[in-house]
This record gives structure tokens, C-alpha cells and sequence, in this order.
């Protein structure tokens, strides 16, 4: 955290602050669980002065700092305490083992509940489908409370403690609860967005300050004129420019302008204010009760603003982040954190630490396998990659190839400028070509939120229309055009798969489902192109999976003995991976280590057979006969490897060479 030691006079602070504190909390709590009370008070022991700093950092300005320090250890012991036996046992068990998510077998998926199965009922039904696909990490896309008919895809919540009635109607989220310890029992981890850069206006927090209520309007950002939003706005960065210009909303209720990031319904929150913290400190710690075990931590760049700055990854956001991580600690172990900041590659980086969060999505990697895909190129991945994929050996990426959002070209253009790219052209050229507009390009993608000002714009679409398989199938291109499609879907899974981290699949890709325009029949998503690639599972399709004839068979089929060999090859634990120089442009290969176990990965970006010489390999040389993974055949390095058109090797050592 803090760069600079605290100066000699606060040294001894933590802990007199933290002898008065005690025996408050003692007093209050320790009676409700006599034999609990001691793993607290030493777990409160452990991480108390890196909280105290931190939050001293943020709020030690302030002549009531005390109380809220109080308050806010108060709401941590509260909540462990009302945490269940069965999340307690888990606690220790995470504590005894921080690693666990790091093994080779872990394998994430993520949908929405709506659009997969109805509701979390229906969700439940279909768990057997998660374990045949292998899966150990579930992330739910936002099922809470929330505006209607707008709300974001439900990034605007009204509700923390509240599932959206349509999924569950349980008091309390209690069908969450049951649903959670079931996937615990099945050896599934529950993940489920903390959307905490903001609320929806409708929260009531929102709603007692639109009444007038002052202690809540301090919950937002709210100016009664535009010089301060003015101020502001010269730095900030516009997210969704097609939908509205700026960054705040005229409420005429309280003639107050609002600090609106995202859509002018999504609030942001004032972290600036202790109670906001420890509002939702008590709102984090009431998922962590109920089951959750990763919370995805939802547009993490925003959560502090300073005037003159581009209100974006700020050391403070850091810092909260830190205290948050620091409590669930205390109150709530097993809890991990998953970053999601969609920025520029270093900043993504300084979210990663077991003291902030231990997990992060990868949208480099995700980025640039679409730029090699396009380009079938694979300089600008592998030294980004050789620069950029090593990370803290307590945490893991998240890597993916599609999300629920779009993708936005966030290479650092000195990486492209090192290779002799423009990365301003580079990006016209990516858009261009995902959205189908140059020549030749087999992608179907839709434009997002382009920025008439700079020129920006990120992409929609399903991974099988990017990939090519819409065009193949719907503008009648014949069987090998579809191969080619089919190899490139496979392709960058073969890379998530293997390269160091959780894969998570965007369930639906595993049966290549393609971009569906009818979300423009519906009024609420219409501005939002998103929604051509947030689908409604298709079960007739997905009874196809394991129909080796039919197209969903294929690539599920391919799928799932990728799967399956992930989770037995040790050597895909972990993330220590070396990137190497393969000596052909258009083949990506790393090499992945974990203990004594070894694998060799080559990829194919480029529809034509490439060859990678023999000596390029034996230099990594773990041998000189080696088994591929992926089609059981042996391979010598007595001639240079050959890799078919969007072909990919996975190379073990043979134990008969
Ligand atoms: C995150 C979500 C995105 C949403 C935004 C605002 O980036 O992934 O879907 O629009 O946050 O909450
Ligand atoms: C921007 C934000 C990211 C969000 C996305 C939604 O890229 O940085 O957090 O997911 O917009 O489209």
C-alpha cells in the first residue's frame, strides 16, 4: 500500500489504538461465541495495523476518524459472527491452503441465470450440465434488485440483500444461500458480482437522498450547480459516450447534478465518506455469508476521485480495496477477490496481490488473441505476453476469450510502437475488421459506443461470429470455411486453457453460439450492442454436444478433451510461464512449468501449415521425443515441428524417448 513508512510518532498508534478497542469489541461480541472469539481476536491481531494505515490513509482527516474505526471493526465482528459453521469450516480450510485456486483442475464458467435457465431453481437443474463440463467456478452475472426495464444487465442494483424476483424469491437471499452450499458440495465455487462503484437509483440509499436526506446525499456525489462537474469533467474519460455525453445527471427532484460514471441511473458511490465504506463493508461481508466465494469486484478503476485527475485508478482505489481485502480477513477468509479493471496493462497489474485482489481478468491476453486471430500475427501477444503475463505467485489470472461485455483494444501502444505499430491505427484497423468493414475479414462483430471524438470504439459479438463461424454458416461460405472457423474458436481456447491461470468460459461458446440481433426489438436494449452476444441458452442446440457429427458436437467435443487434459497434467498449475521466441511469426508458444512437471505449447495463429524448427524448440528442450497432449501422437524434434492451419500442440516429454 502506502509507499512511504509511517513517520517514528504513529509507529506505536496501531496498536494503542487497537488495546482501546478491544475491549469494547469484547464486551460486545466475544459472549456470542466464546470458543470463535480467539481465531478473531488473532486474525484482528495479524492484519490490524495494514488495516489501521490504510484506513488512516483514507479517513485520518477527518475529527471523527476514531468512531468510524470503531464502527467499522464493529460491522466486521458482527458479520463473523452471524457467519454459518459450514463458511467458518471453509475459512480455515482456505487459510490452510491459499493456493487451492491455482490447481490445474479449477475451470470457471459464467452466465446469466435469466438467460440460462429462468431462474436459480432452474439454474439448480441444471447443475449436472457444470459438472459434466468440469467446472469449479460459477460466476452468476448480476442477479440482485434492480431498476426495470433498464438497469445494465443488471450492473445497477437497487438491492444487495435482494434477488431480482424474477430468479428467486426468497427472503434474504436465502435461495442464493441453498444454491451456494450446494455448489460447495459439488466442488463449485459461487461467484457473483460486488458492483460497488455504485448503486441504482433506486437504492434506498439514492431514494432517501432524493428525498432531501443530507447523511445520504453524502452517500453520492451530488452539486447543486456545474462548476464542480465542469471541473471534473475536463479529465474524465466517457464510458458510454453513445447513451449520454458526460459524467453526471440533472436530478430535478433535489436540483442536484449527480456523479454518474456509467448510465445516468448507476450512482456513484463516495467512498470519500467512512460511512459509505462501512455501509458496504456490511453489504460485502452479507454476500461472504451467503456462500459467495469469489466476489468479482466491479469497475474497480473508478472508486476514487480527485479533481485534475482522470478519476482512474488512483492510489486510493487501491487502498479501499486493501481495507476491504484486509476485513474479509477478519471476518470472512475464504473470501478472494477478482479484479475487474478493463485498462491500460499496467494499471490492470497494480490490482494483483493477496492484499488487494488475489484474482484478475486478463483482458490483455483476451485482447490480443483476437489481434492475432486478425492480424495471424502473434509479435504484438507474444512481447506483450513476455513483458506482461508474469504476476504474483499468490494469485492467478482469470483468462478468457469473451465476456458478457465488449472488447476494447487495451495493448499499451508502446508495446505496438516497439514493433513498428501505430497503436491509434492499429485499433481503426482491429475495429474495422471485427465489425466486418475490411476487406476480406472474417469477423462479425458490432460496433460499441463509439466516441465521435477520438475515435474510439470497442466490439460486440459472440466468440464463434467474431471467429468467423456466422459468416461461414449464414453467407453460405461451405464446409472448410467453417473448419477454419471451428479451429480458430479452439485455437484461443487451447491458449486459456494452458497458459497459467482459471480459463473461464462464457457459457454458450462451448457450442459456438452465434450473434442474435432480436435484442433490438426491445426498447431497453436497443443503444446497447452487448446484447447480441447476452443469449438465451439454447437447449436444443446443447443436446447436440455430444453428436460428433453435428457442429456443436465438434466443438464441444474438442472442448472437452482440451478439459480433460488440463486437469491432469500438473504442469498447467500454477502460472509460471515462459514465453518463447518460436522463430515463425505466426506460431505463439510458451512454456508452462509446476514442480517437475513440463509442457511445451505451440500455437497456430495463421490458416496455413507453419513449421517451427527443431533447434527453436530444443533450446527450451526438455527432450528430444515428445508426446502431444492433444492428438496422443509422438513427436520428434529429429524434423521440425509442424502445426496445422490453427493448429496447436500441447508437448510433454515422452516417457518412452
Ligand atoms: C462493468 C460491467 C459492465 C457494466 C459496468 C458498469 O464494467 O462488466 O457490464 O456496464 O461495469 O457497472
Ligand atoms: C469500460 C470500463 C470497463 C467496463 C466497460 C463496459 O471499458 O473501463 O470497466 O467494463 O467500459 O463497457
Amino acid at each position: 500500500m502506502s509507499e512511504q513508512p509511517m513517520p517514528a510518532w504513529l509507529d506505536s498508534q496501531p496498536q494503542l489504538s487497537l488495546d482501546r478497542l478491544l475491549p469494547t469489541l469484547r464486551e460486545r461480541y466475544a459472549s456470542h461465541d466464546p470458543a470463535g472469539w480467539p481465531i478473531f481476536e488473532c486474525r484482528l491481531r495479524t492484519n490490524f495495523r495494514r488495516l489501521f494505515e490504510l484506513l488512516l490513509h483514507l479517513y485520518g482527516g477527518r475529527y471523527d476518524f476514531f468512531y468510524h474505526l470503531e464502527s467499522i471493526l464493529s460491522t466486521a465482528a458482527r458479520l463473523w459472527l452471524a457467519r454459518p459453521v459450514d463458511l467458518k469450516a471453509l475459512d480455515e480450510a482456505r487459510e490452510a491452503a491459499p493456493a487451492w485456486f491455482q490447481g490445474q483442475k479449477m475451470l470457471g464458467g459464467v452466465c446469466y441465470v435469466d438467460l440460462f435457465a429462468g431462474n436459480l431453481a432452474g439454474l439448480r437443474a441444471r447443475l449436472p450440465y457444470f459438472k459434466e463440463l468440469g467446472l469449479t467456478y460459477l460466476h452468476l452475472m448480476p442477479l440482485f434488485k434492480a431498476p426495470m426495464p433498464e438497469n445494465d444487465g443488471g450492473y445497477a442494483v437497487s438491492s444487495y440483500r435482494e434477488v431480482n424476483p424474477a430468479l428467486g424469491s426468497m427472503p434474504d437471499l436465502a435461495d442464493l444461500a441453498d444454491l451456494a452450499g450446494e455448489l460447495l458440495r459439488q466442488g463449485i465455487s459461487l461467484v457473483v458480482d460486488f458492483v460497488f462503484n455504485h448503486t441504482s437509483d433506486e437504492h434506498a440509499w439514492a431514494r432517501l437522498a432524493l428525498a432531501g436526506e443530507a447523511e445520504h446525499q453524502d452517500y453520492y456525489y451530488m452539486f447543486p450547480d456545474r462548476q464542480m462537474p465542469d471541473a471534473y469533467e475536463k479529465n474524465l474519460r466517457e464510458i458510454f459516450p453513445e447513451v449520454r455525453r458526460g459524467s453526471s445527471t440533472y436530478r430535478p427532484e433535489v436540483d442536484r447534478w449527480v456523479w454518474t460514471t456509467f448510465h445516468s441511473y448507476q450512482w456513484d458511490l463516495n467512498y470519500a465518506n467512512p460511512a459509505v465504506f462501512d455501509s458496504m463493508l456490511e453489504e460485502m461481508l452479507a454476500l461472504a455469508n451467503v456462500g459467495v466465494e469469489v466476489l468479482r469486484l466491479d469497475a474497480v478503476a473508478f472508486i476514487w476521485k480527485q479533481l485534475g485527475t482522470t478519476c482512474e485508478n488512483l492510489p486510493e482505489a487501491h487502498m479501499l480495496i486493501q481495507a476491504f481485502n484486509a476485513l474479509a480477513r477478519l471476518a470472512a477468509p475464504a473470501l478472494l477477490f477478482k479484479s475487474e479493471a478493463i485498462v491500460h496493462p499496467d494499471e490492470v497489474a497494480r490490482y494483483i496481490s493477496a492484499y488487494e485482489c488475489q484474482l484478475s481478468y486478463n483482458p490483455l491476453l483476451m485482447a490480443l488473441l483476437w489481434e492475432s486471430l486478425a492480424t495471424r500475427e502473434v509479435c504484438l501477444l507474444r512481447h506483450s505476453m513476455q513483458e506482461r503475463f508474469k504476476m504474483n505467485p499468490a494469485c492467478a489470472w482469470v483468462n478468457y476469450v469473451r465476456c458478457h461485455d465488449d472488447i476494447g483494444w487495451t495493448f499499451d501502444d508502446a508495446d505496438a510502437a516497439h514493433l513498428g505499430m501505430n497503436g491509434y491505427d492499429h485499433r481503426r484497423f482491429l475495429n474495422a475488421f471485427y465489425t466486418g468493414r475490411f476487406a476480406g475479414s472474417f469477423a462479425r462483430g458490432l460496433p460499441f459506443q463509439k466516441n465521435p471524438q477520438t475515435g474510439d470504439e470497442r466490439i460486440s459479438g459472440t466468440a464463434a461470429s467474431l471467429a468467423g463461424l456466422e459468416k461461414a454458416l449464414r453467407e453460405e461460405e461451405g464446409p472448410f470455411e467453417v473448419e477454419l472457423a471451428v479451429r480458430r474458436i479452439l485455437l484461443i481456447h487451447s491458449v486459456i486453457l494452458s497458459i497459467g491461470g482459471i480459463p473461464l468460459l462464457y457459457l454458450g461458446d462451448e457450442v459456438g453460439t452465434l450473434n442474435d440481433t432480436t435484442y433490438r426489438h426491445d426498447p431497453a436494449k436497443l443503444a446497447d450492442s452487448r446484447w447480441v452476444h447476452r443469449l438465451f441458452a439454447d437447449w436444443t442446440r446443447i443436446a447436440r454436444r455430444n453428436d460428433p457429427s453435428a457442429l456443436e458436437g465438434h466443438i464441444y467435443g474438442a472442448l472437452q478433451r482440451m478439459i480433460t487434459i488440463r486437469k491432469e497434467c500438473g504442469a498447467f498449475a500454477g502460472n509460471d510461464t515462459t514465453v518463447i521466441d518460436t522463430g515463425n511469426g505466426h506460431v505463439f508458444g510458451y512454456l508452462r512449468r509446476h514442480g517437475a512437471d513440463q509442457t511445451l505449447a505451440f500455437a497456430n495463429f495463421s490458416e496455413h501449415e507453419q513449421s517451427v524448427a527443431a533447434n527453436n524448440v530444443r533450446t527450451h528442450g526438455l527432450a528430444y521425443v515428445y508426446d502431444d497432449l492433444v492428438t496422443d501422437r509422438a513427436v520428434s524434434l529429429e524434423h521440425d515441428l509442424v502445426l496445422e492451419p490453427y493448429g496447436f500442440l500441447w508437448l510433454v516429454a515422452s516417457a518412452h524417448g
